[in-house]
C-alpha cells in the first residue's frame, strides 16, 4: 500500500493514514468563541484524515487575535467542542486541539480594551489587524513580567484539561507563526534579559513548560508541537534556525511527545529541507511536515523517509474528502479564498464531496 495510506502510531495517537489536516483558523465561532453545530459539521466532514488538528484555539478569553476563533477558556467552550469531537468520533476520525496564545498579535479592540502581552514591548511592524472598527495597526504589547509567566502556563494547563473533558484525542502546542510562544522562542522578538531571554534554553523555556503542562492532562504521548523557524508571519525571525530546531527537537525527544510538526514556508526550499533533516536527526518520534505539499511531493517525502506524515492546510479547506480524492486520483476542488474567514456555511461546509454522505470509517 502507498505509504500515505498506511497507519501510523505517533506516540499514543493511532492514525489510520498519514494525511493530516493542518490547524486552520476559519472564524466561524462568532463573538462568543463557543464552537457550534456548523463547526461540528465542518470538522466531521473531514474525519477521514489520519488526524484533524483544530484551528488555533484561545486558551484565555482576553487574547483574541481574529474574530470568531474557537476558545477553550470555560465550560461553555468545553460543551461546544464536545459536539465537534463527538461528531468526528462518530465518523471514525481523530481530532486534537491546537492550544494557542496570540501574544502581541492580539488587539485591545478585540478584547474589551485589554492590551496584548508579549515577551517584548515592541509592536508587530507593518500589516494591520481586522477589528470590528476596521483594520488597525498592531499595538504596543505589555512586556510580561517574569512573575506572570506561571499564570500563562496555568492557562495552558487548564485549557489542556478542558480539552480532555471536551473529548479531544490530544493537543498541539502552537509554537509557530510569531504568536506568544514563538515570541519567546525566536530572537528577533525576544529581547529579554531574564531566564526567559538570551540563550535558546531560556527562549524555549515557556514553550517547553506549556508542553509539560499539557502533558499533565493528556500524557506526553498525546501532546505535539508545531514550530515554523523560517516563517515570518507576525514580523519574526531567528538568527540561527538550525540551532533552534536542534534544541527544540532534542528537548521534545527527551519528553517523548507524540509528534513534532515542522511548518515550512515551502518544503522545497533547501534551507527548509536542512531543517527537516535536523529535526529528523534529533527527534526520534514521529515527524510531521507541512508547507505547500501536494499528493506527489507528500508521497516522496514519506517514501524517502524524510517525514512520517504530511500535514495539508489549504487542500483540506476545499476538499473535505481529500483522503478519498488522493486515493482515487480525483481532481481537487479549487479554493475560494474570499470565504476563508467569512461567517456561515458558504465556503466552509459546502465544498462538494465525491460521496455526499460518507460512511463511517470504523464501527
Ligand atoms: C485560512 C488559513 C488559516 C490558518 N490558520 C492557522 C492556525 O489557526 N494555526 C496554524 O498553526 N496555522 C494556520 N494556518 C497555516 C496552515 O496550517 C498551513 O501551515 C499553511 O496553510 C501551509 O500549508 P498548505 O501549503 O498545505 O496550505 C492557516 C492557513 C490558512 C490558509
Amino acid at each position: 500500500m502507498m505509504t500515505l495510506f498506511r497507519p501510523l502510531r505517533a506516540g499514543d495517537l493511532q492514525l489510520d493514514n498519514r494525511i493530516v489536516m493542518a490547524a486552520l483558523t476559519r472564524a466561524r465561532a462568532g463573538r462568543t468563541h463557543i464552537p457550534n453545530d456548523l463547526m461540528a459539521e465542518y470538522y466531521s466532514q473531514r474525519a477521514s484524515a489520519g488526524l484533524l488538528i483544530t484551528e488555533a484555539t484561545m486558551i484565555a478569553r482576553d487574547q483574541c487575535a481574529f474574530t470568531g476563533e474557537g476558545g477553550l477558556f470555560d465550560a461553555a467552550c468545553v460543551a461546544g467542542w464536545r459536539k465537534v469531537t463527538d461528531a468526528v468520533h462518530a465518523r471514525g476520525g481523530r481530532i486534537i486541539v491546537q492550544l494557542w496564545h496570540g501574544g502581541r498579535a492580539a488587539h485591545s479592540a478585540l478584547n474589551d480594551g485589554v492590551q496584548p502581552v508579549s515577551s517584548t514591548d515592541r509592536a508587530i511592524r507593518g500589516g494591520t489587524i481586522r477589528t470590528p472598527e476596521g483594520p488597525k495597526p498592531y499595538e504596543v504589547p505589555r512586556r510580561l513580567q517574569i512573575e506572570e509567566l506561571p499564570g500563562i502556563i496555568e492557562q495552558f494547563r487548564a485549557a489542556a484539561k478542558r480539552a480532555k473533558e471536551a473529548g479531544f484525542d490530544g493537543a498541539q502546542i502552537h509554537g509557530a507563526h510569531g504568536y506568544l510562544l514563538d515570541q519567546f522562542l525566536r530572537d528577533s522578538v525576544n529581547d529579554r534579559t531574564d531566564e526567559y531571554g538570551g540563550p535558546l534554553p531560556n527562549r524555549a523555556r515557556l514553550l517547553l513548560e506549556a508542553v509539560d503542562a499539557a502533558s499533565e492532562a493528556f500524557g506526553p504521548g498525546r501532546v505535539s508541537v508545531r514550530i515554523s523557524p523560517l516563517v515570518g508571519i507576525n514580523d519574526i525571525e531567528d538568527s540561527n534556525p538550525e540551532e533552534l530546531v536542534k534544541y527544540v527537537a532534542t528537548e521534545l525527544n527527551r519528553r517523548k511527545v507524540s509528534f513534532l510538526e515542522l511548518r515550512h514556508v515551502d518544503h522545497r526550499a533547501p534551507a527548509e529541507q536542512a531543517l527537516a533533516r535536523s529535526a529528523r536527526q534529533h527527534f526520534k518520534g514521529a515527524l510531521f511536515v507541512n508547507g505547500a505539499y501536494d499528493f506527489e511531493t507528500a508521497r516522496l517525502a514519506l517514501e524517502n523517509g524524510s517525514a512520517d506524515a504530511v500535514v495539508f492546510g489549504k487542500p483540506f479547506v476545499s476538499n473535505p474528502d481529500l483522503v478519498e480524492r488522493f486515493s482515487s486520483g480525483t481532481e481537487l476542488n479549487a479554493l475560494d479564498t474570499s470565504t476563508l474567514y467569512t461567517p456561515g456555511a458558504e465556503g466552509y461546509t459546502d465544498y462538494p464531496c465525491l460521496k455526499p454522505e460518507r460512511e463511517p470509517q470504523r464501527a
